[in-house]
């Protein structure tokens, strides 16, 4: 079973960034847990601050693989463009956040990336991106 997470701009900075919010574990102590718990899964992970990059990303699993873990960060919120990537793949997408976005400012209650997704995530830290995982074994 071949499963992506996919992390969204400026990710790559947690442990450092707005730790009151998103913890001070980096992303990369946490999925060295993950990888050694579920090592019979086919776990891989990209990050980028870019979003085309995310979207080549999209096209390149979305044919094959059997799930894809996607916290879009920002982009979650604005961009059409990922949405239309998600609407056109056939890999079923689950959207994840580390914070409860809904108890945040406004313009985080919008995603373009849900109506398109299998289902949403968020709020329970990192757990939400394990919970997404057993949810797709
Ligand atoms: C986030 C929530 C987004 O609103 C924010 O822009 C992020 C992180 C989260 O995981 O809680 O970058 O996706």
């Amino acid at each position: 079973m071949k499963i992506l997470i996919l992390n969204g701009p400026n990710l790559n900075l947690l442990g450092k960034r707005e730790p009151s919010i998103y913890g001070n574990v980096t992303f990369n102590e946490f999925l060295e847990s993950l990888t050694k718990k579920y090592a019979d899964v086919g776990l891989e992970y990209f990050q980028s601050n870019v979003e085309g990059e995310l979207i080549n990303k999209l096209h390149e699993v979305g044919f094959s693989y059997q799930g894809i873990i996607f916290n879009a960060g920002a982009y979650t919120h604005t961009s059409v463009a990922i949405g239309d990537a998600i609407k056109g793949i056939e890999t079923p997408v689950i959207e994840v956040h580390i914070s409860n976005v809904y108890a945040r400012e406004k313009f985080r209650h919008q995603s373009y990336i849900a109506p398109n997704a299998k289902g949403v995530i968020a709020g329970f830290g990192l757990q939400s991106y394990e919970l997404a995982l057993e949810s797709f074994l």
